[in-house]
């Protein structure tokens, strides 16, 4: 495996775990990152095929070398969410759907990708760098008012005023250092002496607005129920709480458990729809204290696993 992508995948032996028992046929992992979970998986169920998935170009170099082990069982496409349908198309079964969300640690630690407020580079952030959108372009273009927004509702950011007026103050923004000086100046000194990197909030809600990453959730997902043919899973690893909620409502609305409004007033339940899959657990996996103390990017994850029906 590339040197650079080498992490250890999140929550490992539980998606294996739920994958273990689907049909034979092929998962797609949509977002293959360095092949971490893809390896393992490959390794567990030798009559499963892979389609690996990955918006970064890195992502898919780092994963052919280190999933070459596994021949033609793997196919690598250089791709989008929107795209899983199309890719999908004349595969035969597809038996499992894997989503591990958000940005990969080396996609963290390679400063010159500009997604990390440790260190000081071109405000980017992109994971796909064939894309117009970067960081530079949101910070600097983007209205007080529309900053403040993508602040406060992607970064849950109580300063998220205070932070957009400082960013419009500080223009033309070039790097993540400059960023990050306006951010701490936005905020109060005991608040920024609290609770993590004062940074840690805006850039994490830059990026996803750069990259689009819950719209291109939603659409991924409604896509992926669909391919599945009976017995296939969808799992989930998110580490947002965005992210989470609009799993958990998709989840519940095709297995038939959200509320249907009305229904507590006794009047006549609408008919229901037949529910597409079944909930694997009622509630979201959370990482271990072993898992925890081996892998602190697991801290705020939440696995959700659902199975097709017939
Ligand atoms: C957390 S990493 C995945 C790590 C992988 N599970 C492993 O074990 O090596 C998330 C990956 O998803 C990719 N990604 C995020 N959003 C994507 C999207 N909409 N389409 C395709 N890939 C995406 C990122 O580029 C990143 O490489």
């Amino acid at each position: 495996m590339s040197e650079a992508f080498v992490h250890r995948p999140v929550l490992g032996r539980e998606v294996v775990k739920f994958l273990s028992s689907v049909p034979e046929g092929t998962v797609i992992d949509a977002t293959v990152g360095g092949g971490g979970h893809a390896g393992l998986l490959l390794e567990a169920r030798s009559d499963l095929r892979l389609i690996g998935i990955d918006r970064d170009d890195a992502a898919i170099a780092a994963s052919r070398v280190a999933l070459a082990r596994f021949g033609d069982r793997v196919q690598l496409v250089r791709a989008g969410f929107s795209d899983i349908a199309d890719i999908a198309e004349s595969q035969g079964d597809i038996v499992g759907v894997l989503f591990d969300l958000g940005v990969s640690s080396p996609q963290l630690d390679r400063a010159e990708r500009g997604f990390s407020y440790w260190s000081d580079a071109p405000l980017d952030m992109r994971m796909d760098a064939r894309q117009e959108l970067t960081a530079a372009e949101v910070v600097n273009t983007y209205t007080e008012a529309e900053l403040a927004h993508v602040i406060d509702e992607f970064g849950e950011e109580r300063f998220a005023r205070r932070i957009a007026a400082e960013i419009v103050k500080a223009r033309p923004l070039t790097t993540t250092g400059h960023l990050v000086d306006a951010i701490k100046l936005a905020i109060p000194a005991p608040a920024r002496r609290k609770g993590g990197h004062p940074a840690k909030r805006t850039f994490q809600a830059i990026r996803m607005e750069v990259n689009r990453e819950l719209p291109n959730l939603r659409e991924g997902l409604d896509d992926s129920v669909h391919l599945l043919s009976p017995g296939g899973r969808v799992l989930v690893l998110a580490y947002h709480s965005l992210e989470d909620r609009i799993v958990k409502r998709r989840f519940a609305d095709w297995s038939g458990t959200a509320p249907v409004p009305g229904t507590a007033r006794r009047l006549p339940p609408a008919p229901t729809p037949a529910p597409l899959v079944r909930l694997l657990s009622r509630k979201p996996v959370r990482p271990t204290e072993a898992e925890l103390d081996a892998n602190p990017r697991s801290a705020s994850v939440r696995l959700r696993a659902a199975e097709r029906l017939a």
